[in-house]
């Protein structure tokens, strides 16, 4: 597989595979929102218009450039494939070109680590999954010295562009280091590129984040053995929590791929206030249900980000970080996990008190963590071990009620890293590839703050229009660690858009009757309506598809 996956030519947009390529530009933008702090934040940078990249009269640098690109924060799979297009772009233009890899993230930029990427390195990771080419890191550029020592670094190396692969903190983290630079004059030009398998960095212009079409396959084909296995067996509710930090994206696009018993969305939830009391009642009537069908078995997928978007859950967490912001050192300090419980007890609101107590000591501890952009580590909390033992719970209640004979047995499940670092799907290793020729026109066109972006995308990749977008254009203000930021905003799911409301109509039928579906691997060789198809969400956001599974 990996020798044959390492002749697979990426496929580009008519655009980028020609010899005259040049960049246009259309009007002015505006950021989503907060137009007048976000200016005030970024002069040089903000108001820039959208790029587009067509094949025409070049208007772009021909001479020998020398580009560092980083590979930020969680794993996709595509970006080895980023730094191929990149290069592969790069030498097109000017064979005397040279990319730098910085190593370890962007902490690999402000401690100027890195190694030069050579043909016989990129050859080696063509097509691969995972970032072990240059490996990534969390580290966030935002201190002032870290910010000048990315320019002395640059000036150093005499670096005429920098690619930064990440989701939007990264993209954001790349909008304040393309202004830092332009406000020092240095002649680095800075270029993001979006990636994530939460999917929640998309928007008008970016139809959607790197990574994603890989990890919602290799979970669909996971959940799909366990449907099988589940009917085989018929005595197992398996209980599947899905990576996905935030938004809710890759559950619900693995729903759409399987069609499962139950699947829960976290944006539903917040919108409608649920409790985790409603939540557990729900499933134990799904359950309750099926067991009087004589189903004693099923499959139910939640997101990982579920515990921040139900409201109980989310005001203690919320008010757990403003604590830890001023008293993190103090309360690490603490003995034993007692003390610190027994610390918050006292500094929670009583409410806040009574949700956290109630929580098991290892999602107590999880939740005192915060990764270095404030967020929580919501892959290490089990949220489907609570689900499963609140449940089971429910369903002795009702047993010793009468009001269920429900033989309810459960086994429970995350995916999440598994399906970081496959092997691209076609999609993927084309949209990447596709992306870091993108990113190499931009840093030829001299422009800085942009983001890669490749449109059109439910189309075949001749028909792909790639371009880039001002990252300021998609810009808010929003409180982070207590003090406004500018911040991309983040894509969750909308209760108005196709993908939910596909599922909202079909999902009483599948939680009472079996309607899964069984994707299988993700399959590399064969027809393109196959190998090639986006995901369910992309169709149906775009109007390209009608329905889901069958
Ligand atoms: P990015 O936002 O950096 O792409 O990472 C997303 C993610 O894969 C989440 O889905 C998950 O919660 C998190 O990373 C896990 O982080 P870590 O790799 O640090 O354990």
């Amino acid at each position: 597989m990996q020798k044959a996956r390492a002749a697979y030519q990426p496929k580009l947009p008519r655009a980028l595979r020609s010899g005259r390529i040049r960049v246009e530009f259309g009007a002015p933008t505006q950021p989503v929102d907060h137009a007048e702090e976000i200016a005030k934040l970024f002069p040089h940078t903000h108001g820039q218009p959208a790029a587009k990249i067509v094949e025409g009269e070049s208007n772009l640098n021909s001479g020998p450039l020398k580009v560092g690109v980083v590979l930020s924060g969680g794993q996709a799979s595509g970006g080895h494939n980023v730094i191929a297009g990149l290069f592969d772009a790069l030498k097109a233009a000017n064979a005397d070109s040279t990319v730098y890899g910085f190593l370890k993230g962007p902490g690999g930029c402000i401690k100027g680590k890195y190694k030069e990427l050579t043909a016989e390195i990129i050859d080696e990771y063509r097509n691969t999954g995972g970032f072990d080419m240059i490996m990534s890191g969390r580290d966030k550029i935002e201190k002032p010295e870290d910010l000048a020592a990315c320019l002395a670094n640059f000036k150093q190396m005499d670096l005429d562009g920098l690619v930064v692969v990440g989701g939007d903190d990264s993209n954001t983290n790349a909008a304040v280091l393309a202004e830092y630079l332009c406000a020092q004059n240095a002649r680095t030009r800075i270029i993001g590129v979006p990636k994530t398998i939460d999917g929640d960095m998309k928007n008008e212009q970016i139809e959607a984040s790197f990574g994603f079409d890989t990890a919602v396959k290799t979970y669909s084909e996971l959940i799909g053995n366990i449907c099988r296995d589940a009917t085989s067996a018929v005595k197992y509710w398996h209980f599947i929590r899905l990576m996905g930090r935030s938004a809710s994206h890759v559950a619900l696009e693995c729903a759409l791929q399987t069609q499962p018993n139950i699947c829960l969305i976290s944006e539903e939830i917040q919108e409608k206030g649920t409790t985790l009391a409603e939540i557990v009642d729900y499933i134990a009537d799904v359950v309750a249900k099926r067991a009087a069908a004589g189903k004693n078995y099923g499959i139910l997928v939640v997101p990982e980000g579920l515990p921040e978007f139900i409201s109980d859950i989310k005001t203690m967490i919320d008010e757990l970080s403003n604590i830890l912001g001023k008293d993190e050192k103090f309360i690490r300090d603490l003995g034993d996990h007692a003390e610190r419980v027994q610390y918050l007890s006292g500094e929670l609101s009583d409410h806040s008190a009574r949700v956290y107590g109630s929580l098991p000591e290892e999602i107590q501890e999880v939740l005192l963590r915060r990764d270095s952009h404030g967020n929580v580590p919501l892959s290490q909390v089990e949220t489907e071990r609570l689900l499963m033992d609140l449940v089971t719970d429910k369903i002795k209640l009702m047993t010793s009620k009468g009001e269920t004979q429900a033989k309810f047995s459960t086994l429970g499940h995350f995916f999440g890293y598994e399906g970081r670092s496959a092997f691209p799907t076609n999609f993927d290793a084309d949209y990447c590839y596709s992306l870091g020729a993108a990113a190499a026109q931009l840093v030829r066109a001299d422009v800085t703050g942009y983001t890669a972006n490749v449109q059109n995308m439910t189309k075949s990749a001749d028909e792909w229009v790639a371009g880039g977008t001002p990252v300021t254009m998609m810009l808010n203000m929003e409180m982070r660690k207590g003090r406004p930021t500018p911040v991309i905003k983040k894509a969750l799911v909308e209760l108005d858009g196709e993908p939910f409301k596909y599922i909202a109509t079909r999902r009483d039928d599948w939680a009472i009757n079996d309607c899964y579906v069984f994707p299988g691997p993700i399959q590399y060789f064969g027809p393109s309506e196959v190998c090639d198809a986006p995901t369910k969400t992309l169709l149906l956001e775009k109007g390209a598809c009608k329905g889901g599974g069958k």
